[in-house]
């Protein structure tokens, strides 16, 4: 099955023609606990293992979409208009082109991205699980979300777990056609924990998460060690998440991060997201733990690192990194 057939598979019910003139919809960012690294089939963005990730409040992607009785997309993100020539417009209109069994042949996508795009900062989730949620509205699809999950993977695979609050965990599934690899929202919720978006460079990556994760499958001799690690962390990232251990939650999820990146620099050729500040950061991080604050990191495919520590130690955190932009994921937040 390719990503043609997975979206008419699941659309197979739905209506083919627009329902109202626009469709809105807005999805938060989501950080990896747990990471995703490796893909089982790249054509439909199964990971090998599963993964756990935390959604960013209100950081995230809110997108309208419009038919555009024109021959082109016509594509803006935060206001301007994006050429059709980048690699961003692109990856829009090949998603787009996945629905053509859709009476729309061309549409008008405003994107509004409240986090910087391609660093690295889950952009690409957050922006393909708006876009998948806004064609839903748009047609009026009734789908559980747990089919738009799948239709947001199947842009990005990390989208899969930008369609809820709180945390959620992208279960690998075991099938050839993907259908059982979706987000599932877990219904804990927990006020204290903070996200700390410590940014070096919002510059685009120069080595896309895909081109990234198919070198280290395919060229680092230490990849068949991941999966068990990744399915050992996730236990203890849940169970932490049911018991409120923030220091084995934390703990697991840098160690999570650092091996990934391990990984990746020991593929060939090596890659390396790192930035000096990076370093920096991690160093102070590791630092401010030797003082006796309960601070850890998590990074994913960029420089920039997010802090994992509780509501009780921001004073702490902010001493030390002043420029620290802290989310509270929670929130407000009764349920996922
Ligand atoms: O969904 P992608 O292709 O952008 O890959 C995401 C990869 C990481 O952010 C590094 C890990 C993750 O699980 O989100």
């Amino acid at each position: 099955m390719n990503r043609a057939e997975a979206v008419s598979y699941l659309l197979r019910d739905q209506p083919k023609d627009p329902k109202r003139d626009e469709g809105v919809y807005f999805a938060p960012a989501n950080i990896a606990l747990c990471k995703y690294w490796g893909k089982r089939n790249s054509e439909l963005n199964l990971p090998y293992n599963s993964s756990l990730s935390i959604s960013l409040q209100q950081y995230g992607a809110k997108t309208m979409i419009r038919p555009h009785a024109d021959r082109f997309n016509r594509i803006r993100l935060n206001g301007q208009v994006v050429d059709n020539e980048t690699s961003f417009a692109q990856k829009i209109t090949a998603y787009l082109a996945l629905f053509n069994m859709c009476s729309v042949t061309n549409y008008s996508v405003d994107t509004e991205i409240n986090i910087p795009v391609g660093a690295g900062l889950a952009s690409s989730a957050c922006g393909f699980a708006a876009l998948a949620g806004a064609l839903g509205r748009l047609y009026d699809w009734e789908l559980p979300k747990s089919t738009l999950s799948i239709l947001g993977r199947l842009g990005s695979g990390s989208a899969s777990r930008s369609f809820w609050h709180g945390f959620v965990e992208w279960q690998a599934g075991e099938s050839a056609d993907g259908m059982d690899s979706f987000g599932i929202p877990l219904t804990h919720l927990w006020p204290e924990l903070r996200i700390g978006l410590l940014i070096f460079n919002t510059l685009a990556k120069p080595v896309s998460s895909r081109e990234a994760m198919a070198l280290t499958v395919a060229t680092s001799p230490f990849y068949s060690l991941w999966p068990a690690k990744q399915n050992a962390d996730l236990v203890r990232i849940k169970e932490a998440i049911a018991t409120h251990n923030f220091n084995q939650l934390a703990e697991t999820a840098e160690h999570n991060a650092l091996t990934m990146h391990a990984l990746m620099l020991t593929a060939t050729p090596p890659i390396l997201y790192s930035l000096p500040e990076t370093l920096q950061g991690m160093k102070e991080v590791w630092h401010c733990r030797q003082r006796g604050v309960p601070v850890y990191f998590t990074q994913d495919a960029g420089p920039n690192l997010k802090l994992l520590f509780l509501a009780k130690d921001l004073p702490a955190v902010l001493a030390s990194f002043p420029s620290l932009q802290v989310i509270a994921p929670f929130e407000g937040r009764d349920v996922a």
